[in-house]
This record gives C-alpha cells, sequence and structure tokens, in this order.
C-alpha cells in the first residue's frame, strides 16, 4: 500500500519534469551549435562544424529541453537523424540573416521538416541569427521572403544574435508558449520587435 502511494505522489508531483525533445536544424554554418552553448553555459565557443549530433539538455521556464543539435552537412545527417527525431515536440530552426544567398535552400530543408510525418504535431521557432552582421535580413523580411504565413503548424520567428546571446531568451519563452498552447488550440505565427 505504502509503495503504491509513493508512486502515486510520484506520478502527481515528479521531482523532474519530463525532458521535451527539441530538434535544432538549418543550414551548415547558420549558428546552431553556437545557440546551443550559449543557451547551456552562455557562453561564445567558437565551434567547428559539426560532425553528427550535439545533444544537451537546457531548461526553458518549467521545461527541460532535451535539444538535438543535427549538422547542417546533408543529406547525411538528415537521413541519419530520421531515425532519431520520434517524439520531437518542437523544431527550433536556425537561418544565418546574412547569407540571402542560400535563403530558398534555408526554405526548401524547412518545408521538407514540415511534411515529416513523425514531425506531426511539433511547434517551430526560428531564430533569424548573425543580427550583429551588416545586412542582416530582419524577422519581418524573413517572414515575407521564407513565406512563413503559409506554414500549416504554429511557428513564431525571433531575431538574434548567438555570439553575444541577444535574443535568445526571448526565443526560448516564445517556445514555452507555444508548447503550452500547441496542446489545446492553434495559435497563429508571431514575430518580435526589432532588437538592433
Ligand atoms: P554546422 O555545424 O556546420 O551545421 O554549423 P552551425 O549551424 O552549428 O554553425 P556554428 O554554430 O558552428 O557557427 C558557424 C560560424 O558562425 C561560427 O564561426 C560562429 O562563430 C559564427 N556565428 C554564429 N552565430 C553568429 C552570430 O550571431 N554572429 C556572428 N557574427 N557570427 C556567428
Ligand atoms: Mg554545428
Amino acid at each position: 500500500m505504502g509503495i503504491r502511494l509513493s508512486n502515486l505522489i510520484e506520478r502527481w508531483f515528479p521531482k523532474h519534469e519530463p525532458e521535451l525533445r527539441v530538434g535544432m536544424l538549418g543550414l551548415d554554418n547558420a549558428g546552431k551549435t553556437t545557440i546551443l552553448y550559449q543557451l547551456k553555459i552562455e557562453r561564445n565557443v567558437e565551434p567547428l562544424p559539426t560532425v553528427g549530433f550535439n545533444v544537451e539538455n537546457v531548461r526553458c521556464g518549467k521545461m527541460l529541453l532535451n535539444i538535438w543539435d543535427v549538422s547542417g552537412d546533408r543529406p547525411r545527417t538528415r537521413t541519419l537523424w530520421q531515425h532519431y527525431n520520434q517524439n520531437t515536440r518542437a523544431i527550433i530552426f536556425v537561418i544565418d540573416a546574412t547569407d540571402v544567398r542560400r535563403l530558398t535552400r534555408a526554405m526548401d530543408e524547412l518545408r521538407w521538416l514540415c511534411c515529416r510525418p513523425e514531425l506531426t504535431g511539433a511547434v517551430y521557432l526560428l531564430f533569424a541569427n548573425k543580427q550583429d552582421l551588416p545586412g542582416a535580413l530582419s524577422a519581418e523580411q524573413l517572414v515575407t521572403l521564407l513565406q512563413l504565413r503559409r506554414l500549416a503548424q504554429p511557428w513564431a520567428i525571433q531575431e538574434c544574435c548567438a555570439i553575444n546571446g541577444v535574443g535568445l531568451a526571448d526565443g526560448l519563452q516564445q517556445l514555452e508558449e507555444m508548447l503550452g498552447s500547441a496542446r489545446g488550440r492553434r495559435i497563429s505565427g508571431t514575430f518580435s520587435n526589432k532588437l538592433f
């Protein structure tokens, strides 16, 4: 009886919140790994291009995110990642906002993700990264250029600078709100106010 009661208490008041799996994707050089470690250790780590994955747990409000930073080196990693993306609740999609030349490729990548049957129900946070650099496109410009309003899934876009961390906490806050709302109702896309 005592054991059963303690099981119930553990279920009602868990000591640890369950981890939510999050995939962080985008083209190579977008700044995914820089964002991951800025979120994890609040430092700029000057990463080398990722081979495979980096996986870290990051606290986001009351949630514990299990973030999979997937190398932008396609198509090898894309094929591999499909074996790990079950139960992924959110996608953080990182865009190098200065890489105008490869914007179409970034859009193709995003569309590919949105069509994955195993990601049905996931929410999408887009980071418009490298806002410290001249010529960076704003979140508002990217909404139009990436045709984000056509996305069927809940989404939000946030301008950021991964090397100093500006905008990252705001992005995670939007992610938390989307994950909270996604259970109950569809929410439409939002984009941040200009930060820079
Ligand atoms: P892959 O692992 O190859 O998929 O790339 P990635 O998306 O993980 O990019 P990574 O974090 O390795 O960053 C690529 C380069 O961009 C590095 O030299 C970073 O220092 C630089 N970088 C990342 N974020 C920013 C930023 O906000 N501003 C500037 N100026 N440079 C950045
Ligand atoms: Mg990387």
